[in-house]
């Protein structure tokens, strides 16, 4: 069986967040299970891209409407990874230092125009096409309804949600940049009057999954307007959790952070990465680590730290570092805390991977007071690194952390997004770490949670044969 997954984003060749991490793995998981698996992507301009050398095996245009736009496809002259991936390079649109920007309407659409015209020219058609959020959610309406693209009807299409927030819509003005189809079927495209490509695909691919179940059933309450929608099409709808790479993130393995340690060194080991943070960012190593990293959002529930941060950094008993970058206020907001709480509190407004790997090392808990949560990658690195996540019982984030206060728990657990309920479970980290008998048998135990893609990569399988 041979997937082709289709995506804006793919580790380690172009990152925003957990997408590509998603991208960048499960393809390995199934080559390894003998499912031939490959990734269709844009050519961005960025450092991958710079430092590697590409093979350029197929030059053509695309129509844009009435606009003729160049594209090639490119592959890897010595390929790193463990999947092969195809490039599409349409130079005057996605050859860019950004993933996403306010074109992208324009710029993925000739993105999966430029795959489908290329795929035409094949002699032999995957198995199954594997799209991945709205950016691609016009292929399986394309696959579906093109004239030009009739030969593709029978491929089974499949699309995963990974965050329904976006959709990537657009008005009905520019519907002449789709290649042309019956139009009595533009409904298909429609959703709430204008032009949805998530709507698109959910209406036309022929299963469509979400990133751990209980996000599918949250979707179907609330889903950025596409409720009725998903609840109308549940029949074919499931939600398979997202597994993590356990090469990638190994703290024995792991090149970016400064020791190296498993279950029986992790005292050390985690001590060690501890103090470099404490050393670099100027915090306490005495006291716990609290760290976040991510979009700084309100999805991510980024915009109650800086009240969260100032009443508990008051009591001066902990340290809190924080790495992301987004909202600009927020991001303000967090900068001139620093000024209030020199010693325990620092923050990294940007984005940078080895400082994420070392913080999952050497905190001591990860907060993710998430308003919404598809899956949530961060909170599976962390209890792989032994760092006990805080989380808000959401989404994936419900399927993967239990509360201490359960038999078996090992997280820490709210259940609404406000200043009050966050200060509470960070004081019950403070009193957990204070006990530190009990928290290093919880960190003992976190370490050894298999969430490998071995388990979720099972799931997929299941879910191309009975759709192939
Ligand atoms: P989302 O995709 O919604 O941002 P996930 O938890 O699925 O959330 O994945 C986030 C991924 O992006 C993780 O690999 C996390 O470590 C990484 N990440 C997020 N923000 C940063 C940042 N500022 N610097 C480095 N890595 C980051
Ligand atoms: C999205 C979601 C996140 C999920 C990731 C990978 O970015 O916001 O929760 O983990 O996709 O599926």
């Amino acid at each position: 069986m041979t997937i082709i997954h289709i995506s804006a984003e793919c580790y380690p060749v172009a990152k925003v967040g957990g997408l590509a991490d998603v991208v960048g793995a499960l393809p390995k998981y199934l080559n390894n299970s003998n499912v031939s698996s490959q990734v269709i992507m844009p050519f961005y301009n960025n450092t991958f891209t710079q430092e590697h050398v590409f093979t350029t095996i197929y030059s053509n245009q695309i129509s844009l409407g009435n606009t003729l736009v160049d594209f090639n496809v490119l592959t890897l002259k010595e390929n790193p990874l463990d999947f092969d991936v195809f490039f599409i390079d349409v130079p005057d649109l996605l050859f860019k230092n950004y993933v996403y920007s306010s074109d992208d309407t324009e710029r993925f659409l000739a993105f999966q125009i430029a795959i489908l015209d290329w795929m035409l020219t094949w002699g032999k058609h995957p198995d199954i096409i594997h799209c991945h959020d709205h950016h691609t959610g016009l292929i399986p309406f394309m696959l579906q309804e093109s004239y030009k693209y009739e030969a593709f009807r029978k491929i089974p299409n499949i699309l995963t949600i990974h965050n329904a927030q976006y959709q990537g819509w657009f008005p009905h003005l520019k519907v002449g940049l789709i290649p042309p189809f019956d139009f009595n079927h533009v409904g298909l495209l429609d959703w709430g009057g204008s032009i949805n490509p998530l709507a698109a695909a959910i209406k036309c691919a022929w299963h469509i999954t979400t990133v751990s179940p209980s996000y599918m059933e949250e979707l179907k309450l609330a889903a950025n307007g596409l409720e009725s929608l998903l609840s109308a099409e549940s029949a074919k709808c499931s939600g398979i959790l997202n597994g993590i790479d356990t090469d990638v993130w190994n703290p024995e393995t792991d090149h970016y952070i400064i020791e190296n340690y498993n279950i029986k060194t992790v005292n050390a080991g985690a001590e060690a990465n501890k103090k470099y943070l404490c050393d670099t960012f100027n915090l306490d190593a005495e006291k716990p680590l609290f760290a976040f990293i991510g979009r700084l959002v309100d999805e991510k529930g980024s915009d109650l730290f800086p009240d969260v941060f100032q009443i508990a950094l008051e009591k001066n008993n902990l340290n809190i570092l924080l790495l992301g970058s987004g909202n600009s206020f927020v991001e303000e907001a967090l900068k001139n805390l620093k000024n209030d709480y020199i010693g325990t509190y620092n923050a990294f407004i940007g984005y940078d991977e080895k400082l994420s790997h070392i913080m999952y090392a050497g905190a001591d808990f990860l907060l993710m007071p998430s308003r919404v949560e598809p899956c949530g990658l961060n909170q599976m690195y962390a209890l792989r690194y032994g760092t006990i996540p805080i989380v808000r019982s959401i989404g994936g984030l419900k399927d993967t952390v239990v509360d201490i206060s359960k038999e078996n728990g090992f997280g820490i657990c709210h259940e609404n997004v406000t200043v009050l309920e966050i200060t509470n479970a960070i004081n019950r980290g403070i009193t957990l770490y204070k006990n530190q008998t009990e928290y290093k048998r919880i960190r003992n135990n976190i370490m050894e949670i298999d969430h490998s893609w071995h388990v979720s990569a099972k799931e997929y399988i299941k879910l191309y044969n009975s759709i192939n």
